[in-house]
């Protein structure tokens, strides 16, 4: 991915990157995730927040749209994409985000402290002197309590992965169209893979799977990933070194499930902890272990403490979200029995703790707004029946329902059944009186783009029918005034439906 420049402008200003919100950066999650570790990340809310290598802003912008009281700047080297962010920003009016056309290395402290520096899908693609300023930026620029989120590409995995772009680039590069180079490496690739047998070859099967995944991948994502000068993979620990040279420590994952031991076999979990030492250590070994290729790391200083081992009452501070549905129609909540919940994920809750059981369907209820700890806690006894208000205290020894509930929501993250928040949704569900959509999500419907931008910071595929309905939730209709005006495009008994679908979206501003 790294930005060529040339007479022509960067490879970025030719064939510009789809920039689109990536959860896994959002300050609402890394807040929490610091939080987890016993940290006090500053509230996402009113948070200053530097992205480097923002391209269009298409990560940013939804941001900022999401937390009109937090500050964002975003740099990145090419200026058509900048000016393409810059012209959304001006069609929406915002005024808490600018973008600047400037290389990382052009930065300097004059852009003042972020509370959040985030580089995602730069690192491993610019030059060794880029690549120490982004480090140099998330410790110089960050703030006491802030946390940087840097993402890269990995060995061991890339060592295979590599050798497939060895061979894309070696025929591609000899043609100049951006196009006909994507378009030749991908017909060399399947060349290869129907030529080399996979009956017993390594070296077939990895051909074979390379053309899997790149099949369904688009053609800007293939140049600027596998066609572009650099692109330099690192061991983790190599990064984490770099970092300590910079007064950084290493926090966590931003995909914080993947740093669990817990989904491997116990005793290959256990050898593991054996060996390993340290974090860094255990980490290292999971990427030999599962030929790891991309790693999503957050960073604090290295003054700061870091708790190894979560406690259950951290989750305490913080807001909670799940859509767990219940495998029976009506779960016994009231009782001790068994009770599944599947997650969209594919992943499954079984619990027979009633202040468990009850949480899960509150917040099933809920989505996708998250609820404060507390909330939920005594939402959940009410709806077990246990005393909403006051628990009685424990028993010698026994775990009252707050433990219980505090440390089944810590195992529901660690396993990605539930979310954990550092605030309160920027988005309601079920509508207002006059529901009101996201702005960003409005203009995108309008444009036709291929995504909308949820305040949940994901992407939702456009749905024309949908997209038409979005454009009138501007606060100004009540519900019969949407019947109304929706006429032309929806049946005005689907009006209901529709909105609440676009609530549940997280498309719905409060
Ligand atoms: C692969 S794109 C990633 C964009 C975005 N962060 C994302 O993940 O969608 C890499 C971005 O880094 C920018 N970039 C490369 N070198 C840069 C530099 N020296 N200074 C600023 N931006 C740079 C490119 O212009 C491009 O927009």
């Amino acid at each position: 991915m790294g930005a060529t420049t040339t007479s022509g402008g960067t490879s970025y200003d030719r064939v510009p990157y789809e920039s689109l919100p990536f959860a896994q950066t959002h300050p609402d999650r890394l807040a929490a995730l610091a939080h987890l570790f016993g940290l006090q990340a500053p509230a996402p809310e009113r948070a200053r927040v530097l992205e480097l290598g923002c391209a269009g802003g298409g990560n940013l912008i939804p941001m900022a749209v999401a937390l009109p009281q937090a500050q964002f700047v975003g740099i990145d080297l090419s200026p058509v994409q900048v000016a393409e962010g810059q012209a959304l920003i001006r069609a929406l009016g915002l005024r808490n985000i600018t973008l600047h056309a400037r290389s990382i290395l052009d930065v300097d402290t004059r852009l003042g402290t972020f509370d959040y520096v985030l580089a995602h899908g730069v690192y491993s693609w610019v030059p060794d002197a880029v690549q120490d300023k982004i480090l140099a930026l998330c410790a110089s620029q960050l703030s006491a309590d802030g946390v940087a989120y840097v993402s890269y590409n990995t060995l061991p995995g890339w060592r295979m992965r590599g050798m497939v772009r060895d061979l894309m680039r070696y025929h591609a590069m000899q043609f100049d169209d951006p196009a006909r180079r994507v378009g030749q490496a991908r017909a060399i690739l399947d060349f290869l893979a129907g030529a080399v047998p996979t009956q017993g070859s390594a070296y077939g099967l990895l051909l074979q799977t390379e053309l899997e995944n790149l099949r369904g991948a688009p053609d800007y994502y293939i140049l600027h990933e596998h066609l572009e000068d650099i692109n330099e993979p690192l061991y983790f620990h190599e990064f984490v070194d770099r970092a300590r040279r910079h007064g950084l420590q290493y926090l966590a994952e931003a995909d914080f499930s993947s740093m669990l031991d817990s989904n491997l076999p116990a005793d290959v979990a256990g050898t593991l902890r054996q060996i390993s030492g340290d974090i860094v250590r255990q980490e290292q070994f999971m990427d030999f272990l599962r030929n790891r290729t991309f790693r999503q790391t957050l960073l604090v200083h290295g003054s700061r403490t870091v708790q190894r081992q979560i406690r259950p009452e951290q989750v305490a501070g913080l807001w909670i979200s799940g859509q767990l549905q219940a495998a029976s129609l009506a779960p016994d909540l009231q009782g001790d029995g068994e009770e599944s919940f599947h997650a969209p994920t594919g992943g499954l809750l079984k619990s027979r703790q009633r202040v468990t059981k009850a949480a899960a369907v509150v917040l099933a209820r809920a989505w996708p707004v998250a609820l404060p700890f507390e909330q939920l806690l005594q939402e959940a006894l009410a709806m077990a029946g246990q005393a909403p208000v006051a628990p009685p205290p424990a028993a010698a020894g026994l775990p009252t329902p707050r433990d219980i509930l505090a440390s089944d929501i810590l195992q529901c993250q660690m396993a990605g059944l539930l979310s954990v928040h550092g605030g309160p949704s920027p988005f309601v569900h079920p509508a207002g009186e006059r529901p009101l959509a996201s702005p960003l999500a409005r203009w995108q419907a309008a444009q036709g783009k291929r995504y909308l931008s949820t305040l949940r910071h994901e992407s939702l595929p456009f749905d024309p029918a949908l997209g038409r309905l979005l454009q009138l939730l501007d606060g100004t209709r009540d519900r019969a005034a949407l019947a109304r005006d929706a006429t032309a495009h929806v049946p005005g008994a689907s009006v209901g439906p529709l909105v609440d679908l676009i609530g549940r979206a997280a498309l719905l501003q409060a």
